[in-house]
């Protein structure tokens, strides 16, 4: 992931969870079946929470494991999703020997937590989530599309976010 362009932007503000919950439910109407969406912010901001709501929405059920300690963790929603969370990955081989490069290659869902700790391996994300904490529950959400995919599900999410 090096320098993109920003194609379009966003920014949502999260009063409580439930409006996580509600941007969650909003993207998933856009079926992102086949894109890279990555989620940064510090330890706490909800990235892993945003997740699992998404997943929640495409239709997965029961516990939903935070990559912590796996790195990644995958679903199949009617099409592959792959949750990763690189804040343990160090180590570029890993990116070969776990079959990331492999999950890379193909179409699907790809939900990554901690980009920046894969930096030079990850490809362009279609869709950057910044997460920032305010104050208690609230967090501030900045979306930026860097490709045309992107673009599609920001607008959709936009689109579906007051209808769910
Ligand atoms: N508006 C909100 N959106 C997302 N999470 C929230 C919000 N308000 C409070 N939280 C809480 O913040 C924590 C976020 O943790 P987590 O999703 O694991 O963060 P991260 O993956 O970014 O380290 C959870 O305990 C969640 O319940
Ligand atoms: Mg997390």
């Amino acid at each position: 992931m090096t320098h993109a362009d920003i194609l379009e932007t966003a920014v949502l503000h999260w009063a409580d969870e439930e409006a996580c919950a509600r941007a969650a439910r909003a993207l998933a109407k856009a079926r992102p079946e086949d894109a890279v969406i990555t989620l940064e912010g510090d330890l706490g901001a909800g990235k892993t929470t945003f997740t699992r709501f998404l997943l929640q929405a495409l239709g997965v059920q029961g516990r939903i494991k935070s990559p912590t300690y796996a790195v990644m963790e995958t679903y199949d929603v009617g099409w592959p999703v792959a949750h990763f969370d690189f804040y343990r990955f160090r180590d570029p081989q890993e990116w070969e020997d776990a079959g990331f490069r492999d999950v890379f290659s193909v179409p699907g869902l790809k939900l990554c937590e901690w980009p920046e700790k894969a930096q030079g391996l990850m490809p362009v994300a279609d869709l950057a989530i910044r997460l920032t904490i305010l104050e208690d529950c609230q967090r501030q959400a900045a979306l930026q599309a860097h490709t045309d995919a992107g673009r599609r599900l920001l607008r959709a999410l936009m689109e579906a976010h007051d209808r769910v």
